[in-house]
């Protein structure tokens, strides 16, 4: 059996976690998160990185930040999670849906400017499987008009864009350690904050709206509520967890990007008899192989070859319905543009088994199952 993923344990996990027990302090901001936030800013070179509970409590938190209002919109590609428009529409903004470029499934740069308004607050880009959206263009077109660049980088620890790395490029950036990412600790996220004006008040809203970082720092004698803000800080054993994965973050991202590979290899014959479409990655961008998909002809096609890959004990997945097309998606939001891509990419778009763990042979038995599929079709 080839399950979809395996929750990455990279080994010393269990080392961190007993020297947490005998720290006695497990409530979040202790030694371990403050290890976890340093190697984090190391790592991007980000002005300060702030772990979370989650990538959608990241993304809550620079809605906050921004001061998201009702009237207020926020641009986005429909191609994606429900964490990157919920954090938003929470606090009242109406989603704008942007067209994704077939080629990398991210947000199609030139469709952006047309779905600019005076209402609009925020553009969040999501580097979709690791590979980043044309930065230098959203960035040139919010700059001039005051908005805010969010980059949903749930899925981007390791990876870059034209050598800077993705979640440091925009105002700020978040990251997901859930268990399906390269790295995790179950449940888990990161803040980064590129633009240190936001620094300040990311600490207290982070801290229920009070400004106990500053106390704990000694910098005032006591601390009190001082502005709006949730919990958004996670416990010790799970920065702990998480730092013993950090430090082996070069190992996960060079292991996964040989898997990419390999998959991308013995695929390639296929692709050259256009039975399927590989991932492209554009110049600039060095991903994290943290996907990896192929296209099928259409909805149906790709069915039978999950059904196949089942029937034969390897476990693929397919996503996301476009958010724009879901219940919530109809009310909370608004399609700028005509749905060229979303939808139909989206149909076709097959992830394979791709985690730590995988081998070689696993790669190799699961691409001879998909050639087998197409021989008998
Ligand atoms: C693009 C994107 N954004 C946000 C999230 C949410 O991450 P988390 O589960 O850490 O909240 C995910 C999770 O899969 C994601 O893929």
């Amino acid at each position: 059996m080839i399950p979809f993923n395996k929750p990455l344990l990279i080994g010393t996990e269990q080392e961190y976690i007993a020297e947490c027990l005998t720290n006695n302090k497990l409530s979040g901001d202790g030694a371990f998160t403050k290890s976890v936030n340093k190697e984090l800013e190391e790592m991007t070179g980000t002005a300060k990185a702030l772990l979370t509970t989650s990538c959608t409590h990241a993304l809550e938190m620079s809605s906050l930040l921004l001061d998201i209002e009702p009237g207020d919109e926020v641009i986005m590609s429909s191609f994606t999670f429900v964490s990157t428009a919920n954090p938003f529409s929470l606090r009242g903004a109406k989603i704008i849906f942007v067209d994704i470029r077939p080629d990398t499934m991210n947000l199609d740069e030139s469709k952006i400017e047309s779905a600019i308004t005076n209402k609009t607050k925020a553009i969040v880009p999501v580097h979709y499987a690791g590979v980043g959206c044309a930065m230098e263009v959203i960035q040139a077109l919010a700059a001039p008009k005051g908005i805010a660049v969010i980059e949903d980088a749930a899925q981007c620890i390791g990876a870059s864009y034209q050598g800077e790395k993705l979640g440091t490029i925009g105002d700020m950036g978040a990251f997901s350690f859930h268990d399906t990412k390269n790295l995790q600790c179950g449940e888990g996220g990161a803040i980064l904050l590129n633009n240190p004006k936001y620094i300040e008040r990311a600490e207290i809203i982070r801290e229920k709206g009070t400004n106990r970082s500053k106390f704990l720092r000694g910098e005032i004698d006591k601390y009190s509520w001082v502005d709006k803000g949730s919990s958004y800080l996670p416990s010790e054993l799970n920065a702990a967890f998480l730092l013993a994965q950090l430090k082996e973050v070069e190992l996960v991202t060079q292991t996964r990007r040989a898997l990419w590979q390999k998959y991308w290899d013995h695929l390639k014959p296929l692709a050259d008899q256009g039975r399927i479409e590989l991932p492209h990655v554009p110049d600039g961008c060095y991903h994290n192989g943290h996907i990896f998909y192929i296209k099928c002809s259409n909805i149906d096609e790709r069915q039978d070859l999950i059904t196949y890959l089942k029937s034969n004990q390897v476990y693929s997945v397919f996503h996301y319905i476009p958010l724009h097309s879901a219940r919530a998606g109809k009310i909370l939001g608004e399609f700028s543009g005509n749905d060229v891509y979303t939808t139909k990419e989206s149909e076709r778009l097959l992830r394979l088994p791709m985690f730590f763990e995988l081998t070689n042979d696993e790669v190799e038995k699961v691409c001879q199952l998909i050639f087998a599929f197409y021989e008998g079709q």
